[in-house]
């Protein structure tokens, strides 16, 4: 149901692209992909209605299998086991991904009896015992949303020992991990949006401002602070390198006056931007946030601090929660990321079903981030609310 949704929304967002012209080729290439499975999915509806008011054996007779088909694929789910891990239930963002992974299982035909989702609670021996404890349940599949990426080696080599298929979520696996499932073709695969993509896209919200709009000391540089997620996620250390990439690739000199962990975690994030400007006061000009929890932290902490947002300083976060679109609109972030836990919760899901029917995956599914400044951020709210 609410794929349909999601799907139609993201149809609508590519026909308004294609009509004014406008937007980068990457925010369009997911409307795009998601606008083809939403046919696939539009079309044999399509088709049965148009079986109802033209009434054709051939057609009823197909209608009859399609349907049958489904009721058995149903059925085929309905006592399936699902076990999903995620590293700590209290992440903003593995919040909604964790929601919507149920909600859409559940209307794939899994029973949420069958569902179980645990709390890592962001310690590692904790997933493992819940990953045993999956195990010995027989599970038919696993998704695991990693509390430590560097554990994947031994997660996926217990998990195929115990010939269960296994997504990973959110925390890439490095590459050396990910080739062993390839070199040994395992059921594992991995769900998940690039990282510098995200960061990219921070570091272009910048620069399309202007060099003279953000330059607001005038020193010719940009001076920035950074609040970087759990230093160990990949996401954490590619959107930290890319977002000053994509300053320094159009040209401009940056200065780092501070970089520090904040832990995904919006109180940590307000604590390490009130510091920062404290210390580095007005020439503090951008202030750069992995994700959005910590952008409000920062946002706390830049208001507290007496600084207005887009007047004398910028702020941008990853993610699209609902409080940051609101602050977008308003003007007190000058952008966001969409992390589009849509469809990568559907991919996962979509994934862990392929390997139980037999069919297989890619080792990689990726997915894109959707740039998100004023001009879209009712949009993106209308569509994540
Ligand atoms: C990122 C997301 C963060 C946090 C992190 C957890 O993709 O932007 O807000 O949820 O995943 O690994």
């Amino acid at each position: 149901m609410k794929k349909k949704v999601v799907s139609l929304f993201l149809v609508a967002a590519m026909a308004a692209t294609m009509m004014t012209g406008c937007g980068d080729k990457k925010e369009a290439d997911a409307p795009a992909a998601d606008a083809a499975a939403d046919a696939g999915e539009t079309t044999p509806d399509a088709a049965a209605d148009a079986g109802e008011t033209t009434p054709d054996a051939g057609t009823e007779a197909a209608d009859a299998a399609d349907a049958a088909a489904d009721a058995a694929g149903d059925a085929e789910l309905a006592d399936k086991k699902v076990g999903v891990c995620i590293y700590q239930f209290s992440d903003n963002f593995m919040t909604l991904f964790r929601t919507e992974l149920e909600n859409y299982l559940v209307s794939q035909g899994f029973s949420a009896d069958n569902i179980t989702i645990v709390d890592g609670a962001n310690d590692q021996a904790t997933q493992t015992g819940q990953i045993d404890i999956f195990i010995a349940d027989k599970v038919d599949v696993l998704i695991i949303n990693p509390v430590n990426s560097s554990s994947a080696e031994t997660i996926t080599d217990k998990v195929v020992e115990a010939g269960i298929p296994l997504v990973y979520i959110n925390r890439e696996p490095d590459e050396a991990e990910q080739k062993r499932w390839a070199d040994n073709d395992w059921n594992v695969t991995y769900v998940g949006c690039d990282a510098r993509q995200s960061g990219t896209f921070q570091g272009e919200m910048i620069v399309d401002l202007g060099l003279e709009a953000v330059d607001f000391n005038g020193n010719g540089k940009v001076d920035y602070i950074m609040v970087e997620g759990d230093p160990e996620n990949v996401d954490a250390q590619y959107r930290t390198e890319f977002s000053v990439k994509a300053l320094t690739d159009a040209g401009w000199e940056v200065e780092c006056l501070s970089d520090q962990v904040g832990n995904w975690q919006q109180d940590q994030a307000q604590q390490i931007v009130a510091n920062a400007l404290g210390q580095y006061g007005n020439d503090v000009e951008v202030v750069f946030c992995n994700n959005d929890a910590m952008a409000l932290g920062a946002l706390q902490a830049i208001q507290s601090a007496g600084r207005t947002v887009g007047t004398d300083i910028y702020l941008v976060g990853v993610d699209a929660l609902s409080e940051a679109l609101e602050d977008v609109l308003a003007g007190t972030m000058t952008g966001t990321v969409f992390n589009d836990h849509f469809s990568q919760s559907h991919s996962a899901a979509d994934a862990a079903i392929n390997y139980i029917k037999g069919a297989g995956n890619e080792h990689y599914i990726g997915c894109d981030y959707v740039k998100v400044t004023a001009e879209n951020a009712q949009e993106i709210l209308d569509m994540v609310k």
